[in-house]
């Protein structure tokens, strides 16, 4: 038996089934993400943490725990989590990988139709009592079908990505690591980012990376938002050095309302939803208490970000 504490009420079933194998639940109802203090004082009488990507649990929190013998982060990307820290003291860490990829996916494609074609204009349009007849010159946007688009990063979203694409009969560029990005940037029309964060991912577009972009391209970010770098954004939609952006993700995250960027023409923005479907955000839960139920009987994790634990 052993304690677990989950940060955030789930879609699913989780505390039911971590219940169900003899253990003890604690569930964080509250809307917002604990603090950083909050997990201070909640970590010492935990054993099994199911965290949210809103989570920090970092070197602190994770020595506050001593008793801590898993983690489960409920995302694919685990840069809330200090691994190394969790990998020194033992803990395994993990994910939810592939089964949120074609919901990330469907929404990258998403944001990149609705930005080109102006749907959030045309939309307020409506509302506002404007559409006054058929107008041969208003809201014409640019064709997803036909365009270039740069997918960076490999990995399963990214390919998914790029499959779906080549269905709307795009060309695909891909960058991934160790591909110069500025050539490929200086041909797209699209340009949408599908890498995790990682020290060599933080700012990887900022203000050089803009410039290097057509004034008619756009930029579509569902990844993490420090990937690219606020005030050149900002900036570079305000001098209209592109031609908009789409994202999901933000840094800082939320967005508050009088932000810069939020006040940037051309800007769709959306609050991190990219795997918000109904079927998806089960699977995670899914998977996330495999994950810890896993840990707790003394086996691998099936899907775990810090497998050099088990080679301790
Ligand atoms: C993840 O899993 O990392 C996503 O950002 C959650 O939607």
């Amino acid at each position: 038996m052993a304690r677990c504490l989950i940060t955030r009420e789930l879609p699913g079933t989780a505390p039911e089934r971590l219940a169900a194998a003899g253990h003890e639940v604690e569930v964080l109802h509250e809307r917002l993400p604990p603090t950083h203090l909050r997990l201070l004082a909640l970590a010492p009488r935990v054993e099994a943490l199911l965290t949210m990507l809103t989570d920090p649990v970092d070197e602190e929190v994770i020595a506050c725990s001593p008793d801590l013998r898993a983690i489960a982060n409920y995302a694919v990307g685990t840069d809330n989590i200090d691994l190394a820290a969790a990998t020194a003291q033992g803990v395994p860490v993990g994910n939810t990988p592939d089964v949120l990829t074609e919901t990330t996916a469907d929404l990258a494609l998403a944001l990149m139709l609705a930005l080109m074609r102006r749907l959030r204009e045309g939309e307020d349009q409506v509302r506002a009592g404007e559409w006054l007849t058929w107008e041969p010159a208003r809201l014409l946007g640019r064709d997803l079908h036909g365009a270039t688009v740069l997918v960076v990063g490999a990995g399963r979203i990214g390919r998914a990505v790029a499959r779906r694409l080549e269905g709307f009969g795009c060309r695909v560029l891909t960058a991934g690591r160790g591909d110069s990005l500025e050539q490929l940037l200086r041909e797209a029309d699209v340009v949408t980012l599908h890498c995790p964060l990682a020290p060599e991912t933080r700012g990887l577009i900022g203000a050089g990376q803009l410039e290097a972009m057509k004034p008619t391209a756009y930029l579509v970010n569902t990844a993490r938002g420090p990937i690219v770098d606020t005030e050149a954004l900002s900036t570079a939609l305000r001098e209209r050095r592109i031609a908009g952006a789409a994202l999901d993700v933000t840094d800082p995250e939320p967005l508050p309302a009088g932000h810069p960027l939020a006040r940037a023409p051309n800007l769709l923005v959306v609050p991190h939803i990219a795997s918000a479907t109904h079927a998806t955000r089960e699977a995670m839960a899914d998977m996330a208490v495999d994950n810890l139920l896993a840990a707790l009987a003394g086996e691998r994790m099936p899907h775990c970000a810090n497998p050099e634990v088990y080679d301790r």
